[in-house]
């Protein structure tokens, strides 16, 4: 196995790894090894190491996808008779997505093999503290910290006297000992054992030093007949115990909150085959949406012809022209607040032929162009059911701050998201895009106005931190629900 040497890696990677494993409360060498189980399992996380930190993050909880786990879990198994429901709970990890790698005690092997252990696990199993094959590299120590949880089930009497005071003298207590990840205990002994003083002192003390704790319940004892408070939590109770600390509820900025968004292109029409459009994906818009749901806002998505999924969540109206689209946004109001992705045809066709225009002698029939009804200044200068917060987008290819501001101004919307869409960025139907911001200070109808340039981001990335400045901007305010 070759070794690798932090010191003579690039200035830059040092401090990328640095920021990232100071980030991740880890050793550089475990967030090496992090970084290389992540590259090889095939999860991706974007290298972004010289930029801000994010800001705190609405997005929705990743989608499982596949089978490769999401997160991973250090299994300590203590010797009680609980132990075979911890096979049970191996299993119930596995498909929440949760890499599980057991820890068996000396006790633990009477009531459950290794082998079985492995086989539903699908990993080595560790049972010993001197095992030169794993502690060749401090293989206590990797159990301890390459994980993103460590569960301990059941945890005994004496596996949590042993963690209360700060012992290691096996594998498991070791672990214990050595880590820096939050750590689950399902206490099981009998109801005797765990109303015991001593027992009282530890579980005090481990609560007290953050530890957190699932069950006991009280029912009848497997081992004695006796009955009390002593039982394992049952595995799909500690299961769902372990998700929520890997998987914290993610915040609802937008809860209570109703959101209008328009994205896509327009199609104006020529004769029944042939229509003006333009090169609009949706990516953006639809993001927005996907984001604005995550956030618990209700979304409204007014989209014109994209070849893109519906976002999960989202009411999605379908509209082929500008026409259409203004019909189905007036439609949606009253909203919270309206986002206006979409690119949206100036002109349409004056004289849009009822039959296929056929080709004459008389050469190209002329196309007369009249103007398009303007979406967001029809609803930013709204008096009635104006959404309180109205935001344009402009896709500029020149000038694109000087005509930015001047949109702002002359629609009379709130903010400007303003982007670059000329061809050499590749915004346009592509999966990135450089935005500025263009807003009022303090908000004021007549403020000066500020300009926020966000740095090169994914389509999903600018419309995370959207939504996390919208949600900022609208607390506390709301309109009436739409009848
Ligand atoms: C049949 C049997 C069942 C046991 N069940 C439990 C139990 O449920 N909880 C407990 O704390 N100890 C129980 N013990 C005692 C533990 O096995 C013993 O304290 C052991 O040293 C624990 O080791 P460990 O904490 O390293 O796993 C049991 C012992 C036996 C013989």
């Amino acid at each position: 196995m070759a070794s690798l040497t932090i010191r003579k890696l690039d200035e830059g990677v040092k401090t990328y790894l640095r920021l990232r494993s100071a980030k991740n409360h880890r050793s550089v060498e475990e967030e090496v090894r992090v970084i290389l189980r992540e590259l090889i399992e095939g999860r991706e996380e974007p290298l972004t190491p010289f930029s801000a930190p994010p800001a705190p993050s609405t997005a929705p909880t990743p989608q499982r996808t596949g089978a490769v786990p999401e997160a991973s879990v250090t299994l300590i198994i203590g010797g009680g008779i609980a132990a075979y429901k911890s096979l049970d709970l191996i299993r119930r990890l596995k498909e929440r997505r949760i890499e599980v790698r057991c820890v068996l005690t000396k006790a633990a092997q009477q009531f459950v093999t290794p082998l079985a252990v492995s086989a539903l696990s699908h990993e080595r199993v560790y049972t010993d503290l001197f095992d030169p094959q794993s502690e060749f590299d401090a293989g206590h120590i990797r159990l301890a910290r390459d994980c993103d949880l460590i569960v301990v089930a059941p945890a005994t009497a004496d596996l949590m006297a042993k963690m209360a005071n700060g012992h290691a003298d096996d594998l498991a207590s070791a672990i214990l000992l050595a880590t820096n990840r939050k750590v689950l205990l399902a206490p099981a002994m009998n109801p005797l054992m765990w109303t015991n003083a001593a027992t009282r002192r530890n579980v005090t003390q481990l609560q007290r030093d953050g530890v957190v704790l699932i069950g006991p319940n009280s029912g009848e004892m497997a081992e004695t007949g006796e009955a009390g408070v002593g039982r394992m939590s049952e595995a799909i109770e500690i299961a769902s115990a372990a998700e929520r600390l890997l998987r914290p509820p993610v915040p609802k900025p937008l809860a209570g909150k109703r959101v209008l968004i328009t994205a896509g292109p327009t199609h104006e029409p020529i004769d029944p085959v042939r229509y003006i459009a333009n090169r609009s994906s949706g990516k953006q818009g639809f993001a927005i949406a996907a984001a604005a749901q995550a956030a618990g806002a209700e979304v409204i998505l007014v989209s014109g012809p994209v070849d893109l999924d519906d976002p999960t969540g989202v009411t999605v109206k379908h509209v082929e022209s500008a026409r259409q689209m203004l019909e189905q946004v007036q439609a949606a109001l009253p909203a919270d607040i309206a986002i206006f992705a979409a690119a949206v045809a100036d002109w349409r066709v004056a004289n849009e032929g009822e039959q296929k225009l056929k080709k004459t002698s008389a050469g190209m029939p002329p196309l007369q162009l009249v103007e398009n009804p303007d979406i967001l200044a029809t609803i930013a200068k709204l008096t009635d059911k104006r959404p309180p917060l109205v935001i344009g987008f402009a896709a500029e290819t020149e000038h694109l701050i000087d005509n930015a501001k001047s949109k702002l101004a002359r629609k009379g919307c709130d903010w400007i998201v303003a982007n670059d869409v000329s061809p050499a960025t590749g915004v346009m139907g592509g999966d990135r895009n450089t935005v500025h911001l263009i807003s009022r200070k303090n908000g004021e109808k007549d403020g000066e106005i500020a300009v926020d340039s966000w740095p090169v981001m994914t389509k999903e990335q600018v419309a995370i931190e959207l939504v996390a400045h919208v949600a900022k901007s609208v607390s506390g305010k709301s309109v009436e629900p739409a009848s």
